[in-house]
């Protein structure tokens, strides 16, 4: 089997600068795609740099883009910039995501707009954008929550606001299957990254941690190879959510 199954291929990774998004950009640059690797914060600017370096310093070829995705002009400029970069795009990763931990009786409507303007509605217009520019065989994978399976309070806004993405992948997986396109979603429980920490307690970090089959959190290099196989040998896994957490949650 080749080690670099996507050579040929290109990959436009959203939110891919850092943390989980940059683990995934470097494991499909070193599977032989070229990546665009999307941030948005000024902060993230280094992050992408970084990333796309390490990239081209082990032969691979990868370009940073900055962009808000709330904006649907701002999705589309992102494929026109792979497409007139890299000539085509054959995969499209969305790990662009907003988390709030609150009581429902404490969030506001600006959180909730927030939260849904980048989970939901950006989710779902670039899952439209990916459907309308991906190569035949392509590959669309965007990252949910295990709290999707879970029996829990205080994230309400953060998973009501994923929770749309598990329709989405079926009814886009139907409508893209002609040209053997799938689209899943990669569902991870909590994930040892500032996301998590930023809105976690020592208390509630060593309970999350517990409930894993190794007493830790989540590690993205648990994440980034599952992605991988969706986007190569995987491609039979089509229009599902895969909820991958060392035994979290289940359903
Ligand atoms: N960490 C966890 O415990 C956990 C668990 C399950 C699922 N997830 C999901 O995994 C994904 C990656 O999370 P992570 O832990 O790796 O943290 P992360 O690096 O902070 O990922 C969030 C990403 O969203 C981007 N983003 C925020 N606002 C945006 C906007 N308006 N437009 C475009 N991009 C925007 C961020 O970019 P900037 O920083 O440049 O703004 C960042 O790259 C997220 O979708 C998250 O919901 C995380």
């Amino acid at each position: 089997m080749t080690t670099q199954p996507l050579l040929g291929k290109v990959a436009l990774v959203a939110g891919g600068a850092k943390n989980l998004g940059g683990l995934i950009s470097r494991s499909l640059a070193d599977a032989g795609a070229a990546v665009l690797v999307h941030y948005n914060s000024p902060a993230s600017r280094e992050a992408a740099e970084a990333t796309v370096s390490a990239i081209q310093q082990s032969g691979g070829k990868a370009l940073a883009l900055q962009a808000d995705l709330t904006g649907v002009q701002e999705i589309r400029r992102l494929f026109d910039t792979a497409i007139h970069q890299f000539g085509r795009v054959d995969i499209a990763i969305n790990t662009a995501g907003k988390v709030l931990k609150k009581p429902i009786t404490d969030t506001t409507e600006a959180e909730f707009d927030e939260l849904f303007a980048l989970n939901a509605k950006a989710a779902y217009f670039f899952v439209q954008e990916a459907g309308r520019r991906l190569e035949r065989d392509g590959k669309i994978i965007s990252i949910a929550t295990s709290l999707l399976a879970a029996f829990t309070g205080h994230y309400s806004a953060y998973a009501a606001s994923k929770a749309p993405l598990e329709h989405l992948v079926r009814a886009a997986a139907k409508e893209l299957a002609s040209r053997n396109i799938s689209v899943n979603n990669v569902a991870p429980g909590p994930l040892d990254t500032p996301f998590f920490h930023g809105q976690e307690s020592p208390e509630s970090v060593a309970y999350l941690s517990a409930a894993s089959m190794n007493g830790q959190l989540g590690d993205i290099r648990d994440i980034a190879p599952i992605v991988r196989f969706l986007a190569t040998e995987g491609w039979w896994i089509n229009g599902q959510t895969l909820f991958a957490n060392g035994a979290f949650a289940t359903r």
